[in-house]
């Protein structure tokens, strides 16, 4: 539904742009004429997804680096630079995650997954930032969060908090960064069945009844995110900032409403059960 050219003259830089969501959104995103960089730590993965985009025609390059090191991470906007020119937009995609009970979190488990998540997040967006305004060239940031970024959620609460903090650090810089066209937006995400994603956090049995929870009964696409990333990545977004994308199926809606497990039985004995209640008239 997208004009092809929707994303040309756009450079965009995803991290964890190799697997999963990241790769669907580069590939993606490519599709429609951006230049796309991926960087990640491990190679064969960033390899696989610019010989993809190259393959169907699209410009892409890699740069291996840990988001949490924050050298590593110029360097890597350099790389990715000297190959497609300036980068025009940045997709903070990479995380890590595990299921744990937090008594059992060493200080290293909780640090690791919030120095990649929170302080990848800000050292690739201050590293971005910092050349959009010294260019006075605006520039464009989408953060891929959590629905617990909210509510927090037992069990990943490294994540949670992480996830949290990436949303606070959003908003403040849509505002702080409005003057120099910088735009910040994101998504959060409900379950989209990636390999990094479910082989950590949803065990095999709990699948079916993690659908359940869904009231669009099933997972979402990553192409269904990629769409929706090449638009607020897109001037048609041009206006949006601060802002989070709600990405679930109705997931995080239905968790919170009182009557919503009702519509987990079939519809006609529901109506009955509710007509039945009804007042009959004298
Ligand atoms: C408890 C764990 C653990 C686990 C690692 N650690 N896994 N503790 N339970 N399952 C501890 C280690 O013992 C170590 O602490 C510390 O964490 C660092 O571990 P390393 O393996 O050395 O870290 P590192 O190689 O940097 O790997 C980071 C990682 C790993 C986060 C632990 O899982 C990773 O690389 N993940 C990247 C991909 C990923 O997570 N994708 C999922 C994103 S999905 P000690 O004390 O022993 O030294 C997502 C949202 C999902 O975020 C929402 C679904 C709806
Ligand atoms: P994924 O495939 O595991 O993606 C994570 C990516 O981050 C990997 O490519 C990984 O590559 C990279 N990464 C991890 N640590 C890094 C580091 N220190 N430095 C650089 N790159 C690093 O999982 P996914 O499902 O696609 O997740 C993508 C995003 O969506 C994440 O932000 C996640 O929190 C969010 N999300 C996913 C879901 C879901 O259900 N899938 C739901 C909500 C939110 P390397 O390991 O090679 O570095």
């Amino acid at each position: 539904m997208f004009q092809p050219n929707l994303l040309a003259s756009q450079t965009i830089l995803i991290t964890g742009g190799g697997t999963g969501l990241g790769r669907a959104m580069a590939e993606r995103c490519a599709s429609l004429g951006a230049a796309i960089g991926v960087a990640g730590r491990r190679l064969e993965p960033l390899q696989e997804t610019v010989a993809a985009i190259t393959a169907a025609g699209g410009r892409a390059a890699f740069a291996q680096c840990d988001v949490r090191d924050p050298a590593a991470v110029a360097a890597a906007v350099d790389a990715i630079e000297r190959e497609l020119g300036p980068v025009t937009a940045l997709v903070n995609n990479a995380a890590g995650n595990f299921l744990a009970p937090t008594e059992d979190l060493s200080p290293a488990a909780f640090g690791a997954v919030v120095q990649i998540v929170l302080g990848g997040t800000f050292h690739c967006t201050t590293e971005l930032g910092r050349r959009w305004i010294a260019r006075e060239s605006g520039g464009n940031v989408l953060n891929i969060l959590t629905t617990y970024a909210w509510t927090g959620s037992a069990f990943v609460v490294p994540s949670a908090a992480a996830k949290a903090g990436v949303l606070a650090m959003m908003k403040s810089l849509a505002v702080e960064w409005a003057t120099y066209g910088i735009r910040l937006n994101g998504i959060a995400p409900g379950p989209f069945p990636t390999e990094g994603a479910f082989g950590r956090l949803m065990p095999p049995q709990m699948l079916e009844d993690a659908k359940k929870q869904i009231p669009l009964g099933r997972f979402g696409r990553p192409e269904e995110l990629a769409d929706l990333a090449a638009f607020l990545l897109s001037p048609m977004a041009a206006f949006m900032t601060g802002e989070c994308v709600v990405f679930d199926g109705g997931e995080v809606l239905k968790a919170g409403q009182e009557f919503s497990r009702m519509t987990d039985q079939p519809r006609a004995q529901l109506k009955a059960m509710m007509a039945a209640m009804k007042p009959k008239k004298s």
